[in-house]
């Protein structure tokens, strides 16, 4: 049975070899594709140069001529501010230190896209009469921007909630405890905006522990024209 033997140590041969040639095979490629190849073909082949387009406010899409850009995100959870910008313009934000807990408002004028004036207020431990009293010399014609922080509806009173759905909002209605909400609207609007995004407080769904996920809406907003 001397050749049972034989055939044994031939078959553990082959296989040894096999196994080297297939490791050598799988180091050579990998080798190859991985360090070598890409150290020589830097100095041969022109990179693929990725353009990186800027656009105003960051956004992805240019707007046309008559419209103003702009991106506005609500605060997370009691931890990270709102932000808005126009045109390249930051209208509030954490940086511009212009920001707080509670309902944060940024008034620009819709034909020129100037920032008028800009406001926060709690509205977990204020007063909304702070709110109404902002909102008294803001003229027809002006945009209004606003976002949620943390707690942004407790004290809303009714007479407000209505102010803000003559500027266009569907939600003001159902702002409730920390639900999130990011805006942007007009006075003298005759329609609904379609710039508003909203997300109620839900432990079930909540982003955070206590509180729903940042909004964030960035678009073109048409320039009121004369
Ligand atoms: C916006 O600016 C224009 C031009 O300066 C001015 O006539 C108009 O009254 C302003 N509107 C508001 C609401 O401030």
């Amino acid at each position: 049975m001397r050749w049972i033997g034989i055939i044994r140590i031939l078959a553990i041969v082959f296989t040894l070899l096999s196994t080297w040639y297939l490791a050598e095979q799988l180091f050579t490629s990998k080798w190859e594709t991985s360090s070598l190849r890409k150290i020589f073909d830097n100095g041969v082949k022109p990179q693929k140069v990725q353009k990186k387009i800027y656009r105003k406010c960051g956004n992805d899409k240019d707007c046309a001529e008559n419209y103003f850009a702009f991106r506005i995100i609500s605060g997370a959870a009691n931890v990270v501010g709102p932000s808005m910008c126009l045109e390249d313009t930051i209208l509030m934000s954490g940086v511009k230190n212009n920001i707080g807990r509670g309902l944060n408002i940024a008034i620009v004028n819709a034909s020129t896209g100037h920032l008028i004036k800009t406001g926060h207020y709690d509205m977990y431990s204020g007063d909304v009469k702070d709110v109404h009293k902002f909102f008294e010399p803001v003229e027809d014609g002006s945009l209004i921007f606003m976002a949620s922080y943390d707690d942004v509806a407790t004290k809303l009173d009714d007479e407000v909630r209505n102010m803000f759905g003559g500027f266009g909002s569907n939600y003001a209605k159902n702002l409730g405890f920390r639900d999130s909400w990011a805006f942007v609207g007009g006075k003298g609007l005759k329609t609904k905006s379609p710039f508003e995004q909203y997300i109620k407080n839900d432990q079930k769904t909540n982003k955070y522990d206590g509180w729903p996920e940042v909004l964030e809406i960035s678009g073109c907003i048409p320039k009121k024209m004369d």
